[in-house]
């Protein structure tokens, strides 16, 4: 039985549609059935629209609390039967609402060797600190701020200053390293 996920996320998209695109060619044992949004209109909701997943957009500010809005959220993944949570590129810390029904079953990539560089813009920070050595992070997701238990990373050795350069070397291997892991995790 394939496992159902749901992918959520901020801005762009790539992981989660790495993601999608693995699944769907069977290289994970799960599908995609939603993705949630907390930005409506981001590039992510068109890629989801393109390979046809349910999308579901949330403006979380019209929710008097998180609990609620988290609640809306809780009420489709059970109505759509999700198991699994990946975050990818999902700009906000998950409340105890969703907490307590999925620990253990939500997980995140960062873009650091954590525990260096949690929270906003790590490769900002690292590359401000002069590491010469980047890389990425799949860990489970807790109540703290990238703090949950590691399960995967992978390390980036880059010797410059060049931000570009840089994120289109952890791009690709942030997909690589998050499809791998599902693999490891859903079989
Ligand atoms: C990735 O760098 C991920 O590690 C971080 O947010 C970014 C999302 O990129 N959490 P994308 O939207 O998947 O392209």
């Amino acid at each position: 039985m394939k496992k159902k996920i749901a992918v959520f996320a901020s801005g762009s998209g790539s992981n989660f549609e790495a993601i999608a695109k693995a699944c769907l060619k069977d290289r994970i044992n799960a599908e995609v059935v939603l993705c949630v949004c907390d930005h409506p209109g981001a590039g992510v909701t068109q890629r989801a629209k393109r390979l046809n997943i349910s999308v579901l957009e949330l403006v979380p500010k019209s929710y008097s609390s998180k609990a609620e809005y988290e609640g809306v959220i809780l009420r489709e993944l059970k109505k759509l039967g999700v198991e699994f949570i990946c975050l990818a590129g999902y700009m906000r810390i998950v409340g105890e609402t969703l907490l307590n029904e999925y620990e253990g079953k939500i997980i995140n990539i960062h873009p650091s060797l954590l525990p260096s560089f949690p929270g906003v813009d790590a490769i900002g920070q690292a590359l401000n600190y002069g590491v010469k050595v980047f890389g990425i992070t799949v860990h489970y997701v807790d109540q703290t701020l990238d703090g949950g238990k590691i399960i995967s990373q992978a390390a980036i050795p880059y010797d410059g200053n060049d931000r570009e350069e840089l994120e289109a070397m952890i791009h690709p291997r942030e997909h690589v390293l998050y499809v791998s892991t599902l693999k490891s995790l859903l079989g």
